[in-house]
């Protein structure tokens, strides 16, 4: 499963990708306004720190628009995915610009029959939206589940990119619903590497090691090498 960062503040995007975990990242216009910056300045920094397929969301209501700003967004950078919310016009944009080998992720999905339809109209991605489903009262990852499900009985290529992660818990929950990716916040992202048991561990071993004789085999090591 891919790792994607759902987030339009730099900072937090050049912290994860120097983990060395980083595929991609999604954006969404929040993100962008939350960033504070001109919007074009913000992607550039964005395509400059991470090589991988970055969202960008359109915000037409028409098809005739959406499609025109997917080319632009298409045209502003080779890793640039056209982010279109799950809508009749968006799938017809999603149809039109597959057919011009833009790259689309279908957004704001909260069913299985949304993700058949982004699939059929040749959708790249599919962002199924988990939290925001389980906030409803509804089940998030049974929604994976079943797209997963209906993707692998019809052979639709279409990735699935599991999205609106709030917990930890979710992200393996993910991983256990074969989604393809997953996008998270950058706490989330974080979290991952963390269990009070390895800081206890650690903490013991170190503590530890402090009554070792001197050492000469670390001590020769010279730096970075
Ligand atoms: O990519 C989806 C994401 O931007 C929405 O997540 O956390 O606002 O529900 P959230």
């Amino acid at each position: 499963m891919q790792l994607f960062i759902d987030t339009a503040n730099v900072q937090e995007i050049r912290t994860a990708a120097g983990w060395g975990i980083l595929d991609g990242v999604t954006t969404n216009p929040t993100h962008i306004f939350k960033s504070g910056r001109p919007f074009e300045e913000v992607l550039q920094e964005i395509f400059s720190i991470v090589d991988g397929p970055i969202s960008v969301e359109t915000v037409s209501l028409e098809a005739a628009g959406i499609v025109n700003e997917g080319r632009a967004v298409a045209r502003f950078h080779k890793n640039a995915v056209v982010k279109v919310p799950v809508m009749v016009e968006g799938l017809k944009a999603v149809k039109q610009l597959a057919a011009e080998g833009i790259r689309t992720n279908v957004t704001l999905c909260f069913n299985a029959l949304q993700a058949y339809l982004a699939a059929k109209a040749g959708a790249t991605y599919i962002s199924p939206f988990i939290h925001r489903k389980e906030e409803a009262g509804q089940d998030g990852l049974e929604m994976i589940k079943e797209i997963r499900g209906i993707y692998d009985r019809y052979g639709y290529k279409t990735k699935i990119l599991a999205a609106s992660i709030r917990t930890t818990r979710e992200v393996l929950e993910c991983l256990n619903a074969g989604a393809d990716v997953c996008t998270m916040p950058f706490n989330i992202m974080e979290s991952l590497y963390h269990h009070s048991m390895t800081d206890a561990g650690l903490k013991m071993f170190l503590d530890d090691w402090k009554k070792v004789p001197p050492v000469k085999l670390f001590a020769a090591a010279p730096a970075g090498r």
